[in-house]
């Protein structure tokens, strides 16, 4: 047999002698592919070719672990020399959570839930709460009940293949029992004990290795090796508290299925408990709280989840994160020291934003020497001083704040603080609009404080996400005039050595980090549509937004040309726009203002002659049954409330409109309709009763 023909058998059916066989050819074939890809730079085979025989590989070393080769693929990452982890798309997105801080929001939480579900105040509404740990998330997919690809978040939707390093964590079960769904994806925390935290850092430290600052850091820096001797060295653990792709459903709550987790040798973790009312959750809320100290890991807050899965379905997401959980955040630690002096930091969009420049303090177990000052109104309020003793705070990942002053501490000296009314970069005058908090310098395209953050934005993770390009980089071609504005940086190989000498000779530089830098760029001259938009930086433009403005437009030229259009406030385009849900009037005002500035076009003129921006295709948009499709509800809808009307709407690939036009496709009518309702049949528009828009969802 050939190794064609092998390939076709199922590894069931392998012999042992065949079995032995494929393992050679596999571990050389995925070799090559990654020396194609790491190295070379050209892949030979899609992404899903490739994870299929490294899905395939594993499958063989399950069933016939004493084949195993020195070699196998399985224990290694890609290729680490050329740097970085292979990337894996998640086949279900992997979310965050939204948070919650306070009572009166968790009662916000559950009231929103009600009222999405149409549940009377009375019914019953189970709601699990956990403790939320501060880890990093990985997602671990079984097939045939073997381990075949542990992967890390990443943005959500792509995360990094650190499968050998995962299969050195001694809670990660490397089979799974029968009863186990053909395909799981078992999500989870990968995180350090504290204890063991402690006890690396002491060795790190009499080895004269540099210290991890908390437990999450150390758990982080120890599962991205790119050697897995040296994850396996390292005391990491895994608690499962979630799934994302499954081939069949295996519970119907949550409860259920992390008994099931469990049961299949997953570690848990505890306090858990299951409440029916806001009472009951903030009763557990404080147990874990008391508890917290105990706890031989460090957690951040409690994690409530609906617990029936259907309802979970039901609620679905908001942007990134789901409807039918939350997370309950203990409160902020806080810490006093002295603040030396106030920074003024400029951004790409020329704000003055004040920073504290602190003497280095511990809180909540780092160490912060920076904390945001907000604005001048703030440091006004506060009567922040330069010298004061302040009190700052840090909770979780946030920006460390200066809640106030010690009062009683102050330098008998000391003077109130006048915020500067000239940019403190390129001395142009800063100014603050009326009704605005922001003071903003009038420097524009002089201000190299301005131009350098926005192209730092411009090259950031989730905008081109071009590595090797970092701030020093950024601010030493800006000053040479290498780098001015974003089209010069796929020019950078081209001009490189016309203004000194090449890259590969400076200092800090080499042939091989010139050639990869040069390499990353080029990988970005083709983009997807919502990165490049998010990538322009425009005031309040954020990836949510450029998202929706992708997804509504579809193609950067159909954009621009309505952004240029809707500059007349009375025309279609701007009525377009302020029509997509989510965008106001005031991101309009930011969006045709850039598209105003004769400036902005000639940059984007010189990006759409060196880039490629892919039009925006939906995913499954082909069977989406309402895709570009316009709908609007109006009245009282009896059998669903009005927000899951929305979300079931959107799911299925609908724009909903507030308000009816002739653009609308469909207007969904319900019980007590008014002007909507009339204006629609006026304008001759297909009107849905609720008994139809229900029979549509039925049948979508
Ligand atoms: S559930 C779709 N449960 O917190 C919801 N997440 O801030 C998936 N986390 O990315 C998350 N403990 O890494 C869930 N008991 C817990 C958790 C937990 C920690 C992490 C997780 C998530 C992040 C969001």
């Amino acid at each position: 047999m050939d190794t064609a023909e092998f390939r076709a058998l199922a590894v069931e059916d392998l012999t042992e002698e065949q079995a032995a066989a494929e393992l050679a050819a596999l571990a050389a074939e995925i070799a090559g592919h990654d020396l194609a890809y790491h190295q070379q730079d050209a892949p030979a085979i899609s992404d899903a070719d490739y994870d299929a025989l490294r899905r395939r590989n594993g499958a063989i070393e399950a069933r016939f672990p004493g084949l195993k080769r020195e070699d196998s693929p399985s224990e290694r990452v890609g290729a680490p020399a050329a740097g970085g982890f292979r990337k894996v798309r998640h086949a279900v997105a992997m979310l965050s959570l939204g948070n919650v801080f306070d009572d009166a929001e968790v009662a916000e939480f559950m009231a929103r839930i009600r009222r999405f579900l149409s549940l009377a105040a009375d019914a019953p509404l189970a709601i699990l709460a956990e403790p939320k740990i501060d880890g990093l998330s990985a997602s671990l997919r079984y097939e045939g009940g073997e381990l075949v690809l542990a992967a890390t978040r990443g943005d959500g939707t792509e995360g990094e293949d650190v499968t050998a390093n995962v299969r050195t964590i001694a809670d990660v079960p490397e089979h799974l029992p029968a009863d186990a769904p053909d395909v799981l994806e078992v999500r989870g925390e990968v995180y350090m004990t504290r204890h063991d935290f402690r006890a690396l850092n002491e060795r790190r430290l009499a080895a004269g290795e540099p210290v991890f600052a908390n437990p999450r850091n150390s758990a982080a820096g120890s599962l991205r090796q790119l050697d897995p001797r040296i994850t396996a060295d390292r005391p990491l653990r895994f608690f499962g508290y979630s799934w994302g792709e499954t081939s069949a459903t295996f519970a119907d709550t949550q409860w259920e299925a992390r008994q099931k987790l469990g049961r299949w040798g997953f570690p848990l973790n505890e306090p858990t408990a299951l409440c029916d009312d806001v009472a009951s959750l903030l009763a557990h809320y404080h147990r874990i709280m008391a508890e917290r100290a105990d706890l031989a890991y460090e957690i951040d807050g409690v994690v409530y989840k609906v617990d029936r899965l259907d309802w979970q379905q039901r609620l679905g997401f908001v942007s990134r994160a789901p409807r039918w959980a939350v997370a309950h955040k203990f409160p902020a630690e806080q810490a006093e020291t002295r603040l030396n002096r106030i920074l003024i930091q400029v951004g790409r969009t020329g704000a003055l934003t004040p920073v504290a420049d602190l003497e280095p303090v511990t809180v909540g177990g780092v160490v912060v020497s920076r904390a945001t000052l907000h604005n001048e109104d703030e440091i006004r309020r506060k009567d922040i001083r330069e010298r004061d003793i302040v009190r700052i705070q840090r909770a979780g990942d946030v920006i460390p704040q200066v809640i106030a002053v010690v009062a009683d501490r102050r330098p008998p000296d000391s003077a109130e603080y006048r915020f500067p009314d000239h940019c403190p970069e390129c001395g142009s005058l800063a100014i603050r609009e009326e009704g605005e908090v922001v003071r903003r310098c009038t420097g524009g395209l002089i201000c190299p404080a301005q131009a350098v953050e926005r192209l730092r934005h411009f090259v950031s993770r989730d905008a081109f996400d071009i590595e090797g390009l970092g701030d020093k980089h950024i601010r030493a071609f800006h000053a040479e005039g290498l780098i001015r504005e974003p089209a010069d940086i796929f020019r950078l190989e081209d001009r490189d050595g016309t203004t000194a000498p090449r890259l590969a000779e400076r200092e800090g530089w080499g042939e091989r980090s010139a050639a990869n830098l040069f390499r990353a760029i080029a990988d970005r001259r083709r983009i997807a549509l919502d990165r490049f938009i998010y990538a322009l930086g425009i005031r309040q433009v954020g990836q949510a937004t450029a998202k929706l403005l992708a997804r509504h437009y579809g193609s950067l030229a159909g954009w621009r040309a309505a952004m240029v259009a809707a500059a007349d406030r009375q025309g279609e385009a701007f009525a377009d726009l302020v029509g997509i849900d989510q965008i106001g009037p005031s991101v309009a005002d930011d969006l045709t203002g850039f598209f105003a500035e004769p400036h902005n076009l000639t940059v984007m003129d010189a990006l759409q002659a060196v880039l490629t921006v892919d039009d925006l295709v939906e995913d499954g948009s082909g069977d989406r049954p309402l895709a570009g499709k316009t709908i609007v509800f109006t009245g009282t809808l009896e059998g669903m409330s009005r927000p899951e009307a929305k979300a079931r709407a959107e799911a299925l690939g609908a724009k909903v409109a507030g308000s009816v036009s002739k653009k609308t496709d469909y207007v969904v009518v319900g019980a007590d309709a008014g002007s909507k309702a009339t204006k629609a049949r006026e304008l001759g528009l297909t009107v849905l009763s609720e008994a139809d828009w229900l029979s549509m969802l039925a049948n979508a």
